[in-house]
């Protein structure tokens, strides 16, 4: 693996089952009354957070936890930044206190990379969403619960190593993955796109033309305007937020409108093949992207994906900070 984790393209084929079938070990961590593993004693992860979030940044700080590293949570209000401090003197602070790892999230695109290539950090960066761009541990973690409801065998041998030997069922290999909505404002669908490729799912993005990205024929998906026309062959459908605060223009004619002919509802989750999912990164609009009957069903894996987060994040830390020592000794 790389020494960050900036974008879902950064993870080869091998890399990504690596953190699925490390992070398959690491559930069995959440399910014992005692969840903490020792690995990570001594590191110091930093929680960079300048842009709101709840899930992420609990889920971030949970998994350090439970690898038991100290961990540092800095969130933008109510510290210098609010003063006009700059990223650049931010992470020197934070580097000044040693940190193995920072986990970042902004609002600016590309800040994480930024942090990365400047060199104002000698921790790995992982990128916890950076504006409009990419989101990779949200792919992963979507990704490691499409993997556990729709390859049969992909739970990993007791006593396996967690390796990149592959083989059949560790990938999405030929699984049809619809994603739906926002895609413009959506770094979620932005680097599942990239991850499912690179897992071998097909992947269709399905949207009103104003909420697809301009370059939208360069990435490995195909698109589709009709939700209707997209369900029948889903294994997994994934419904985006739709992301007002991102919204400086009107792209749909009504919220009506958009629930009309984008959401996902009772009627239409029925054309679904029986084995189908439903997932959702969070925070739902319920009622618009999404109906509640729809986010409380039994396919609604949405509460799983939160579960799953924190695995997969504990899955990457180890990877990135804990992981490199162990290395040659297995090899
Ligand atoms: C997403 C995000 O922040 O990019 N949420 C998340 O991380 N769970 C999606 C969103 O905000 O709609």
């Amino acid at each position: 693996m790389k020494k960050h984790l900036l974008s879902a393209g950064d993870l080869t084929r091998d890399d990504a089952v690596r953190v699925l079938d490390t992070a398959a070990e690491l559930l069995g961590v959440a399910q014992r009354p005692i969840k903490k593993l020792p690995t990570l004693r001594g590191r110091t992860v930093v929680n960079l957070f300048f842009e709101d979030s709840t899930r992420t940044r609990i889920s971030f700080e949970a998994a350090a936890k439970r690898l038991s590293a100290d961990v540092i949570n800095f969130s933008a209000k109510g510290s210098s930044v609010s003063k006009g401090e700059s990223l650049k003197d931010t992470a020197l602070t934070l580097q000044a206190m040693g940190a193995d790892a920072v986990v970042i999230r902004h609002h600016f695109s590309g800040a994480p990379h930024r942090l990365a290539a400047a060199g104002w950090t000698n921790g790995a960066v992982v990128n916890a969403g950076d504006g409009t761009h990419e989101h990779p541990t949200q792919a992963l973690l979507d990704a490691f619960t499409m993997r556990s409801h729709l390859m049969a065998d992909a739970a990993p041998e007791p006593g396996a190593p967690a390796g990149p030997s592959g083989g059949m069922g560790r990938d999405l290999a030929g699984k049809n993955i619809t994603i739906v909505g926002d895609v413009l404002h959506s770094r979620v669908a932005r680097s599942n796109a990239l991850l499912l490729h690179t897992l071998g799912a097909n992947v269709t993005l399905v949207a009103p033309p104003t909420l697809l990205p301009v370059g939208i024929d360069t990435w490995p998906v195909e698109t589709s305007y009709s939700l209707d026309d997209s369900l029948e062959k889903a294994d997994a459908v994934m419904m985006l937020r739709v992301q007002h605060e991102r919204m400086n223009a009107s792209y749909f004619p009504s919220a009506r409108e958009y629930s009309r002919r984008y959401g996902l509802d009772t009627t239409r989750m029925n054309r679904l093949p029986d084995h189908a999912i439903v997932l959702h990164p969070g925070p739902m609009n319920r009622g618009m992207e999404i109906t509640a009957d729809v986010a409380d069903s039994g396919r609604s894996v949405i509460v799983e994906q939160v579960t799953n987060g924190v695995a997969v994040r504990m899955a990457v830390l180890y990877l990135l900070v804990g992981g490199s020592t162990n290395d040659e000794g297995e090899a």
